[in-house]
């Protein structure tokens, strides 16, 4: 419980003194954000390494918030889970196989309050994020490095979002043993009893409940930072839980329509959210007709467009 009722007291209190000078302001940002759950965190933000450049957040989530989305998480654990583009809610695939379970963005209330916490801590609005990737791993479950970017030139498009910038790790539990978020690039290295042999080949971080670590993807002046490469150790005892944030360049998968003068538009506001997950080849009943835009389903080159789309989409999967 601890530090989260009295900040939602303070939050209470600064809408009910806010609320004329907020309301007006509404009208201009409405499509930023979650208006409707302003508040505020006070939490502490430690700089731990310059390359990658990574900060430690102490304290974000609180005991409530790290339960409820593991409560979520475990009826949707060990299957493969992709977006179903009639309602828009992740379901069973054989395309994605990896363990874990994954969150439309907004996917209930208390996920929309994190995601607005996020965006304040990184400073980069919630349209620019993608869902919430919850992770489970015990038994030695790690997971190898890897970049979080993209290294194809489908994903990072502007209309996807482009490039990933930002990764922001959430802790929902503490493992006795193991678990750390490595990175063997880094220009830092641990040393000392208390990490595991893995976390000593570079920069680690322990994951701690409720704490979360975000690291930036790409250098300030844009480009891939080869330091961000990173892993998780083997979990040797406990259990580790993690839920993970990535944050894009651009607004991720709410293009918003154009009007075209031969009808080529989308006609949901998550259309390229469902086509970034090759719902154009799984679904094309409701895509190839509701989203003809992000399908690419118009055009001359529309054809050749679509396949490189899907192509780029899965490789999409296997990065994340
Ligand atoms: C999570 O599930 C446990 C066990 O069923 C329950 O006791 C707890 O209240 C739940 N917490 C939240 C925040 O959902
Ligand atoms: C878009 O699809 C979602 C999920 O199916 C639905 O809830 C929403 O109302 C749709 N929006 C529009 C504008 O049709």
């Amino acid at each position: 419980m601890g530090a989260a009722p009295r900040r939602l007291a303070a939050i209470v209190l600064l809408g009910a003194l806010c609320c004329c000078c907020y309301y007006t302001q509404v009208s201009r940002a409405e499509s930023v954000g979650y208006g409707e759950l302003e508040e505020e965190w006070r939490g502490e933000v430690v700089q731990l390494s310059w390359k990658p450049r990574a900060f430690h957040i102490k304290g974000f989530l609180s005991e409530e918030e790290c339960d409820h989305i593991i409560n979520t998480s475990k009826p949707q654990l060990e299957e493969s889970l992709v977006v179903n583009s009639d309602t828009g809610k992740f379901m069973k695939s054989t395309v994605r196989t990896s363990l874990g379970a994954q969150f439309g963005r907004g996917f209930d209330a208390v996920f929309r309050r994190i995601e607005k916490r996020i965006a304040s801590v990184t400073m980069i609005p919630v349209e620019h994020q993608e869902g919430t990737q919850v992770l489970h791993y015990v038994n030695g479950q790690k997971y190898d490095v890897h970049y979080d970017t993209f290294h194809d030139t489908v994903n990072s498009r502007k209309e996807n979002g482009g490039q990933r910038i930002v990764t922001f790790l959430m802790y929902l539990s503490t493992p006795e043993e193991g678990g750390e978020t490595v990175f063997p690039f880094a220009d830092l290295k641990v040393s000392g009893p208390g990490w595991s042999e893995c976390a000593l080949q570079g920069f680690a971080h322990k994951p701690k409940r409720g704490d979360a670590m975000m690291f930036y993807s790409l250098t300030p002046d844009g480009k891939v930072d080869p330091a961000s490469q990173h892993g998780s150790c083997p979990t040797l005892k406990g259990t580790k839980w993690s839920a993970t944030k990535w944050i894009h360049i651009y607004p991720f998968g709410m293009a918003p329509p154009t009007p075209d003068p031969n009808g080529c538009e989308d006609t949901n506001e998550s259309c390229a959210e469902w086509a970034f997950f090759d719902e154009c080849t799984k679904n094309p009943g409701y895509m190839l007709t509701g989203c003809k835009k992000s399908c690419k389903t118009c055009g001359p080159a529309a054809a050749g467009a679509q396949a490189e789309h899907s192509a780029g989409a899965k490789e999409a999967l296997k990065t994340a």
